[in-house]
């Protein structure tokens, strides 16, 4: 009963900051974003065959999957993949939660499948997971991925679908230059081993590692990235420095280098698109090949600057 493999892009979307635009934003990223620029940036990525889309409930409450498949109308719903989340932090009281949050989502995204549905994390790997198996039969989920989990959690989710015929078919960790905890965890070889995608997030630390902000230039004031991030600007300026001279031959930014970077592990980065001249980024990476110096050398300094991003939701893996 195992589901048709995954389709693997080279490079996902990231619409966290989406959920910032809006009337009911919270103003995690203070990025400034309107409908038509992000229909632009839609337009802009489908036509570069990006079109696998990562949200989730929690994202804006809600706004970031409606505002997402706004900016997706008049595609076909095979021209795009929608991947979404189970937050068991924002469980309801009924009788199935996972079911009644899956719903919520595709309602707001005028939609009756979701590619790709995640469980967000891993607060109670036993009671959630056999949640997604009636989904899955049912095909209101085509594949189904975990996300923050540990090594020995990825097994009890596995175990759990295996009973069903199923399988975790995707894993969803953050890792980027600055924060390597899957790999050091074997998450990495685990999943290379297993042949199961894994999807790095925060590749570029929320911007921190973009190249475009300095302690000259900050992430916005007031923004929570800018609170995570901004005292920590100076230990990374050798690294953006270097990411940046490394893409200067290729015409490309010290972003593209650390997407490539991520590309180069055997990840799928996910980033973070808020403007449609990203996606050029997201293609120059997808070409860049970097060295095994080079990536030695970017990890070195990465070590060097000595900061832990781990989030406030993740866990030591
Ligand atoms: N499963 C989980 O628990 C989890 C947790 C975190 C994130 N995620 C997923 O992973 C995605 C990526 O993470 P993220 O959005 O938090 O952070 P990210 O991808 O590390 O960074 C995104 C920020 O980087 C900047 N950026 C993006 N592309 C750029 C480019 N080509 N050149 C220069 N700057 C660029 C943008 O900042 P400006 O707007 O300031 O230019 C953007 O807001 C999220 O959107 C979400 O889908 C999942």
């Amino acid at each position: 009963m195992t589901s048709k493999t995954l389709t693997v892009p080279a490079v996902a979307l990231g619409t966290w900051a989406w959920g910032d635009s809006g009337e009911v934003g919270d103003g995690y990223f203070g990025s400034q974003l309107t409908a038509s620029g992000l229909r632009e940036v839609v337009e802009k990525a489908q036509s570069n065959g990006f079109t696998l889309w990562d949200t989730a409930v929690v994202y804006g409450m809600g706004r970031s999957e409606s505002v997402l498949a706004q900016a997706l109308k008049g595609y076909a719903r095979s021209e795009y993949q929608l991947s979404t989340k189970f937050t068991p932090q924002a469980a309801g009281d009924g009788d199935d939660p996972v079911a009644d949050m899956l719903e919520q989502s595709l309602d707001r995204m005028g939609t009756d499948y979701v590619d790709l549905y995640w469980i967000h994390n891993p607060a109670d790997v036993a009671r959630w997971t056999p949640l997604l198996i009636p989904l899955l039969q049912s095909g209101r989920i085509k594949h189904v991925g975990v996300s923050n989990h540990n090594l020995k959690q990825i097994a009890l989710a596995d175990q759990i679908l295996g009973e069903a015929g199923f399988r975790v078919e995707a894993v969803q960790n953050h890792y980027s230059l600055l924060y390597r905890a899957a790999e050091r965890a074997g998450i990495l070889d685990h999943c290379r081993e297993h042949d199961v995608p894994f999807f790095s997030y925060m590749v570029l630390e929320q911007g921190a590692l973009s190249g475009r902000y300095s302690p000259a230039h900050p992430l916005p004031e007031g923004s929570s990235r800018a609170a995570t991030y901004n005292g920590v600007l100076p230990q990374l300026q050798a690294l953006t420095d270097r990411m940046a001279a490394i893409g200067e031959d290729r015409g490309a930014s010290a972003a593209d280098v650390a997407t490539a970077w991520a590309i180069a592990k055997g990840t799928t980065p996910i980033i973070g698109v808020t403007k449609a001249g990203y996606i050029d980024g997201m293609i120059r990476a997808r070409g860049i090949e970097l060295a095994d110096e080079q990536i030695a050398e970017l990890e070195a300094l990465a070590d060097a600057a000595d900061v832990d991003t781990r989030g406030w939701w993740e866990q030591e893996m």
